[in-house]
């Protein structure tokens, strides 16, 4: 791995001193050893006093400009920030503090760029016209379906300009290496959770580079920040994502037999999963659990007026606070906005965003995936024959999966929940995450009948088999995204993956046919639109999602991900042709009709 582009940046950052109480990080000298852990406070992102908080960015976001709040916080200074807010000072004075909102407007066409300044279009050079997973697929239409969405990659890869790393300040986008494909639509930055279905896709479509290349971003992220923050700009680095690092890497290897790459990284690995277990955790039942956090003050910078005004329901800035900290550990869920996260005074799901408690739920998927991460670390210890050091995450493993069996698994509902740490209990609602442990083999196998017979009698008791269009994120219409009947790509692919683990036949029939069923919706959708959408609807074969803070988002890296990986895996058997459906159905019907004449023949003359 190199880091020599990055070094310098975290040198500009350290020299740029900005206060402001956040995270601590650790820094690593050029022989990656550790030097010092300390602050993020003490050596802020410079850009930050534009683009995470203070006046300017308040008075901006709150004129409302632009369509989507997103828009402001990604476009590019003319000026240094500081001299950026100097003349805003001056600006505000010479305004007497109550500018129009033209006048606001004139103010950042004046100081500030568009946006999308920070990168170029970029063709992968790994890319490649025909990867071999698409001989395996044998219907035509989706053979050429695979094909497109193939082709997208390149639509989706971004190359940062230099001027990015001479003067990063200028910036909201946090400087990587490496290009990284990114999500589409308004998401023109990397995701940190996006980015394991995007990774997959792309080891199917045998880019392992640019594979690499992203991870290895992620990694040169750990060492400087200490976590992996939400995406790829400074407004996100007080939030993290569901952890896939670990995770994304153990595909990587899978597929490319690298394994030194692994073994180099495991330190930042270990680095990453002991973030989660020391700066995310309570106690549930007398075990440390992992929680969404997220430590910053204020609204979230890139939907700054919208937390404002779900805000205004709360009277003292304390309650306020405590909101804003609400809605960023939901967006650090992956999940915003969700019922899921919603605990009103009887301690249900009924509600609003002004319910937002996402602090005091312990979620299922976080802990299966914080034992997966030291599965896999264990893994890659014993590759390294440093037994002991297996043993160890082994044994923190075991810990993981003891605390889910005991908080979140319950034998009688089918299911693992949620756990509410105001009531102390359970939380008996639907979500696909209430299944997690199955996709990242966060239970014992031994039980693997007892589980299945007990899942499947949850699937059946929620009625989740009966939507044409896949299974909804939850079974409560709140106009929330994350809510029905939105149904969303890794969510599905997760409860596909998931069942099949469970390797019974019942299960593996159920993820067959949910599989089938996924790209066959997913196909209608792109038939009629020629369009991959971020999320669908469960009510509505080939329909696609709508709700929530933006419009619905096209291009789209994780469902292009998940559909490329389920194509690879169930081409063979997958038909969408009607054409040939009717030409197999005619056949039979003149076969079965000639077989009859024939018998009557026979029989007529036998007679
Ligand atoms: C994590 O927790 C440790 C110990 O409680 C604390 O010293 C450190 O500042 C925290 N780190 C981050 C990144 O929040
Ligand atoms: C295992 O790793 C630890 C920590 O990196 C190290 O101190 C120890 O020497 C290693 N053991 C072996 C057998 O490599």
């Amino acid at each position: 791995m190199t880091y020599r582009r990055i070094l310098p940046i975290s040198v500009i950052f350290l020299l740029n001193v900005y206060a402001r109480p956040v995270l601590s990080r650790t820094l690593y000298n050029n022989n990656n050893n550790l030097i010092e852990k300390r602050d993020i406070s003490e050596l802020e992102l410079p850009a930050c006093q534009i683009y995470c908080e203070g006046p300017l960015l308040h008075t901006v976001q709150m004129a409302h400009l632009f369509k989507d709040s997103k828009t402001f916080v990604d476009m590019k200074l003319k000026y240094s920030p500081e001299e950026t807010n100097l003349k805003f000072t001056e600006f505000m004075t010479s305004k007497n503090n109550t500018p129009t909102e033209d006048d606001i407007r004139e103010f950042v066409n004046n100081h500030f760029d568009d946006l999308g300044k920070e990168f170029v279009p970029w063709l992968p050079a790994d890319w490649k016209e025909h990867p071999a997973f698409l001989d395996s697929i044998y219907d035509p239409d989706l053979k050429q379906w695979a094909s497109d969405l193939n082709g997208i990659w390149k639509d989706l890869g971004r190359k940062m300009i230099d001027d990015v790393f001479k003067n990063p300040e200028y910036y909201s986008i946090i400087p990587v290496e490496h290009p990284v494909i990114v999500p589409g639509g308004r998401f023109i930055e990397f995701y940190y959770w996006d980015s394991y279905w995007i990774i997959r896709g792309l080891l199917y479509s045998e880019m392992y580079s640019t594979a690499r290349g992203m991870l290895e971003n992620f990694l040169s992220i750990v060492k400087r920040f200490g976590f992996i923050p939400n995406g790829g700009r400074i407004y996100y680095a007080t939030r993290s994502q569901p952890p896939l690092l670990t995770a994304m890497i153990k595909s990587y290897v899978d597929f490319t037999q690298d394994e030194k790459f692994a073994l180099d990284a495991l330190e930042i690995l270990e680095h990453e999963f002991e973030y989660w277990m020391n700066n995310h955790t309570v106690q549930a039942k007398g075990h440390d659990m992992a929680t969404y956090g997220g430590s910053s003050k204020g609204p979230r910078p890139e939907s700054y007026r919208e937390d404002v005004i779900t805000s205004n329901s709360f009277v003292t800035n304390e309650e306020k606070e405590n909101h804003y900290s609400e809605l960023k550990a939901a967006a650090e869920s992956g999940m915003d906005f969700s019922s899921r996260w919603f605990i009103n005074e009887n301690g249900t799901t009924q509600g609003n965003l002004t319910d937002l408690k996402t602090r005091s739920i312990v979620p299922v998927e976080l802990n299966a995936i914080l034992y997966w991460n030291a599965k896999i670390i264990a893994e890659f210890h014993l590759r390294n024959n440093n037994v002991s050091k297996m043993t160890e995450y082994m044994n923190k493993a075991e810990k993981i999966l003891e605390a889910i069996q005991d908080v979140h698994w319950n034998e009688e509902v089918g299911a693992w929940l949620d756990y509410d740490l105001i009531n102390n209990k359970q939380r008996d609602y639907f979500v696909p995450t209430n299944l997690a442990p199955l996709w990242t083999k966060a239970f014992d196998i031994k039980d693997s009948e007892k589980i299945s017979k007990a899942v499947l009698q949850y699937i059946e008791n929620n009625r989740l088999d009966n939507y044409p269009g896949g299974v909804p994120n939850t079974l409560y219409h709140t106009g929330e995204q994350w809510d029905f009947p939105n149904v969303w790509p890794p969510m599905q692919y997760i409860l596909i993956e998931g069942l099949k683990n469970l390797d019974t036949p019942e299960a593996k029939n159920l993820s067959t046919s949910w599989a089938e069923r996924w790209v066959k919706s997913n196909f209608e959708a792109y038939r009629e639109t020629r369009n991959m959408f971020e999320k669908y609807d469960a009510e509505h074969f080939g329909g696609h999602g709508g709700g929530g803070e933006y419009e619905v988002q096209k291009g789209f890296g994780w469902s292009n991900g998940v559909i490329l990986e389920l194509l690879a895996k169930h081409g063979r058997q997958l038909s969408v042709s009607t054409d040939g459906a009717v030409q197999m159905n005619v056949m039979n019907i003149v076969g079965v009709t000639a077989i009859t004449l024939i018998a009557t023949i026979l029989a007529r003359l036998m007679w």
